[in-house]
Order: structure tokens, then C-alpha cells, then sequence
């Protein structure tokens, strides 16, 4: 660096420690920008709470359990369909749902006359249609867990009944209700960017999220469920898309499974972890490692709260079921690191990576227009403006997702739960950004990818 830069260099730099002096001082970052999402002018208060009947009492049914749970004006659940006693037990016991109103299975559900406002999905994947056909025909309002269903028919026969009875079906799209991508698309179409030209997004699922649900957990196979674009990623095809609002065209895609398959399995190691694997310390896949020491993902371990030695629980289900079992040997087929590529009406281009390797999770997406970016991480937004060369960073305040927040997707699944309750006691699908109809194009994106990854041609997007 010659002098000139150099002297040129140090007071920029001195400039702008003065400034953020300054700022810091007065306690106040000019750069950086609290957003609060006003709440939807459409909501009123209640005169009774929507009743619903939850089919599915796992990880998805807890979360809009905890909504009900929260907002008892709001939301009461007054049935359950579960097969698992033990779920069963405690979401009746939690919802106070009497025993008349606890079924096995959702057929059982059905075979009653109507009896309450809305039904919510949230079984496994491929027990989305059934329920959600028979729902419709009831006249009950749904919502439904993503994805809509496994095949590209079974989503458009639940959009030609739900068109034709003319129900509320929320799709739970839960990251359009998420306060950060709310903020981006609304700058977005503020043209803080400008004209947007393309879209770079990284799915980075976690190394351990990735073995426990599509290696080990329920989304191993995609025959038997769905495949792992539409599993994990339909909603970040959902919300390039949404962002974006032009219709998509074209996709290609690439991708498979490269590391979770036998041939890499390491010497020494065995069926289960517990089996006496003599690799299992330095695995970072290890299940031990995973439920016993570290106990993030053990919900689906279904522990009892009054267990009195939860460790041994957690031993036994390692060695019974499929969360003990060496992610080389199991029989999962779900690509592991996956490419997808879009082109959008006029031309805007959009690449999305779903990548199982990464220390961590957290979507990343950098939008490039003519006359600004935008780079984000589900935290933070920074805009940077060619024209002014300024750059401002978007958080939001504390208050406006707390609570929410704790609903997960960054306050997206109760912010859903919200909307949808708001929209069956108005009879006003309107008030939901996620209904069926907004849905189904991301669906039909990700089918396509699927088939492009499986033909190896670019594929058209019909909707
Ligand atoms: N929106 C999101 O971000 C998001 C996140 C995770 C999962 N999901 C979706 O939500 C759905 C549920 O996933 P989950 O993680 O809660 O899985 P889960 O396995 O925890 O829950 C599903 C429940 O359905 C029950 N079930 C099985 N057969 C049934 C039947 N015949 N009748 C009634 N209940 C039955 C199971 O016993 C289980 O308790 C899936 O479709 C999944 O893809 C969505």
C-alpha cells in the first residue's frame, strides 16, 4: 500500500471509529434498524375460541397443541387421533379432551358426525391425503402440515376439493409468517434492491439434524414418506418463490446420497451404537453422543416426564429402535447434499442448496437486485444501497417475537396459528398468506426438481 492509500486508509478508518463512537456512545446504532411486524389489521377479538380436532399428536401437533395451550381464547382443542397411548395420554391430559373424543386412528375421527370448527394434520407425510379428502368432504376448515402430500395428484385433488367445497386449507408454510422474511419481502417489494435479478439460498440442515430425521428418523426413506426436497426444503422452495412473486418456469436439479451408506461405514463399528462400536467417541454421529450426552432432539425418544432414570429410557430406545442404529447401516436413500436451480418469469434466476454437512442451521439467502443486495441468516438482514453505497442492517424487536419465538421457524409456527384461527372464525381465507392455492406452486417446484434430478433434464413448471 503506498503512502497516499495509506494515509487515505486511516482516516477513513478513524472517521468511522469516530462515528461509531459516537453512536455507541448515545447508545443507538444508526446502521441498524428494530423492526416491528404490525399485527394484522384484520384480527378481531373472539367471541368463543375456534374449536379443533388434532390428528397426529407428535412433534408438529404439540407445536399447535402450545398455541391452544397459550391462547385458550383463541384456540381449543377438543379432540385427538393417535395411535401412540403414550402421546395420546398426554395430549389429552394437557387439552383436557374426554375420553369420547380420543380416537386411534383419523378414519375414527370421521366416523362421527361433525364436531368442531377445524381439523389440524400434522400426521406423518403420507397420512396427509386421506384425512385431508375426508375433512374437506365433513366441511371441516384444515390446517395441514407440509408437505400437502406425497405426489403431484394428491396435491391437486386436495386443491380441486378444497376450491370446490370452498374450505380453508392452510398449508403450514410456517417461514411466510416468520417476522425476518416478512421484513424481506416487504423490502423487496419496496424496491429497497430494485429490480431483483437473482436469489442465492443455502439450506444448511446440521450435519446431526440430517442423521437424526433422514438417515435415522421418520424421512429416511422416500418412498415410504416424501422425498427430502419436499420433506425439508419445500419451504425454502415456498419462500424464494414467495419472495420473488413471479410465477417460476423452469428447474433443474442435481444431487444424491454420498456419505451415509455402508461402504463408508468405519472398521470397528457395528450395528447400533450401543453395540460396543469401538469407533463410537470420535463419531460425530454417534447416537450416544447425540441423545444420552447432548439431548437436543429427544422428543421423539418419547420420554415420560416422571421417568425416574431417563437415562436408561434413552439406552433402551437406542437399542430398540431406529435412533441407536449406525447411520452407515441403515436402509435411509435420502440425498444428502442437493442443487436446485430456477428461472422465474422475466428471466430472475434463483439457486438453492440443501446441504446435510454444516456445524449449523439457519437458512442463508442473498438477494441481488440492479440496484441493491440484501444478505441474511434468519437473524439479520443487511441491505446495502448502490445508489447511496449505505448500508442498513434489519433486526427485529425483542418483544414482537417473543413468545412466538419460542414457536420456532423465528416465531413463523404460532404466527400461523394465529392467522388461521383468525381465518376460520372470520370465514376468511384471506387473512392466511399460506392457503392451499398460494401453496401449491412451490409444491409443483419441487416435484419437478425431483424429476429433473431423477431424468437429469431441465424440467417446465405447469401449474
Ligand atoms: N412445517 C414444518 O416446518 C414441519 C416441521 C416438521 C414436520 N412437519 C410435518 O408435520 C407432519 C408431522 O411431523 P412430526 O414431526 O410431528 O412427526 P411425528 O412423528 O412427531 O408426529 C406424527 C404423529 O402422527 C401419528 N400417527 C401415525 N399414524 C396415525 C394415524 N393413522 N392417525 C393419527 N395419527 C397418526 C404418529 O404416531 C405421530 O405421533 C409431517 O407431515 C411432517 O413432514 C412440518
Amino acid at each position: 500500500m503506498n503512502r497516499r492509500h495509506l494515509i487515505k486508509n486511516l482516516t477513513l478508518s478513524l472517521g468511522a471509529g469516530v462515528i461509531a463512537q459516537k453512536a455507541i456512545s448515545s447508545g443507538i446504532d444508526p446502521n441498524v434498524l428494530h423492526y416491528s411486524i404490525p399485527s394484522n389489521p384484520a384480527h378481531k377479538p373472539f367471541d368463543k375460541p375456534v374449536t379443533a380436532i388434532t390428528l397426529g399428536a407428535g412433534n408438529r401437533g404439540n407445536v399447535y397443541g402450545g398455541f391452544a395451550a397459550a391462547y385458550p381464547g383463541q384456540l381449543k382443542i377438543v379432540g385427538v387421533a393417535e395411535p401412540v397411548p403414550f402421546r395420546n395420554n398426554r395430549y389429552a391430559k394437557i387439552h383436557h379432551i374426554p375420553d369420547n373424543n380420543r380416537f386411534n386412528t383419523w378414519e375414527d375421527v370421521f366416523a362421527r358426525p361433525k364436531f368442531a370448527d377445524a381439523i389440524i394434520i400434522t400426521t406423518p407425510d403420507n397420512l396427509h391425503y386421506g384425512p385431508c379428502i375426508k375433512a374437506l368432504q365433513m366441511g371441516y376448515d384444515i390446517l395441514l402440515e407440509k408437505p400437502i402430500s406425497p405426489t403431484e395428484k394428491e396435491c391437486r385433488d386436495i386443491l380441486a376439493l378444497a376450491k370446490k367445497t370452498g374450505r380453508i386449507v392452510a398449508v403450514c408454510h410456517v417461514l411466510r409468517y416468520a417476522p425476518y422474511f416478512v421484513k424481506m419481502k416487504e423490502l423487496i417489494a419496496a424496491g429497497a434492491i430494485g429490480r431483483v435479478i437473482s436469489v442465492q439460498h443455502l439450506e444448511p440442515i446440521e450435519h446431526t439434524h440430517m442423521a437424526h430425521s433422514y438417515v435415522r428418523g421418520n424421512w429416511h426413506n422416500s418412498k415410504q414418506t416424501t422425498p427430502i426436497l419436499l420433506a425439508k426444503s419445500c419451504h425454502d422452495l415456498d419462500i424464494i418463490k414467495w419472495v420473488v412473486n413471479k410465477p417460476s418456469k423452469e428447474i433443474i436439479a442435481m444431487g444424491d446420497l454420498q456419505w451415509f451408506k455402508k461402504e463408508n461405514a468405519p472398521e470397528g463399528s457395528t450395528n447400533r451404537c450401543t453395540d460396543g462400536c469401538k469407533v463410537e467417541r470420535t463419531c460425530p454421529y454417534s447416537a450416544i453422543r447425540e441423545y444420552v450426552e447432548d439431548g437436543r432432539r429427544n422428543k421423539a425418544l418419547d420420554i415420560p416426564d416422571d421417568a425416574v432414570d431417563k437415562k436408561a429410557v434413552i439406552l433402551e430406545r437406542l437399542k430398540t429402535t431406529n435412533y441407536g442404529r449406525c447411520v452407515y447401516r441403515m436402509d435411509n436413500d435420502q440425498p444428502d447434499h442437493y442443487i436446485t436451480n430456477i428461472r422465474f418469469e422475466g428471466g430472475i434466476t434463483a439457486s438453492m442448496s440443501m446441504e446435510a454437512f454444516t456445524s449449523y442451521a439457519g437458512r442463508r439467502t442473498r438477494v441481488f437486485g440492479a440496484m441493491g443486495d440484501m444478505t441474511g441468516d434468519m437473524e439479520e438482514l443487511v441491505v446495502t444501497d448502490f445508489r447511496t453505497g449505505k448500508q442498513m442492517k434489519y433486526k427485529p424487536v425483542a418483544e414482537d417475537v417473543e413468545g412466538y419465538k419460542n414457536s420456532g421457524h423465528g416465531g413463523g409456527d404460532w404466527r400461523l396459528a394465529a392467522d388461521f384461527v383468525q381465518a376460520v372464525a372470520q370465514q376468511d381465507a384471506k387473512i392466511l398468506t399460506s392457503t392451499i392455492d398460494e401453496s401449491i406452486e412451490s409444491h409443483l417446484m419441487g416435484f419437478m426438481a425431483e424429476k429433473s434430478r431423477q431424468t437429469k433434464m431441465i424440467t417446465t413448471i405447469k401449474v
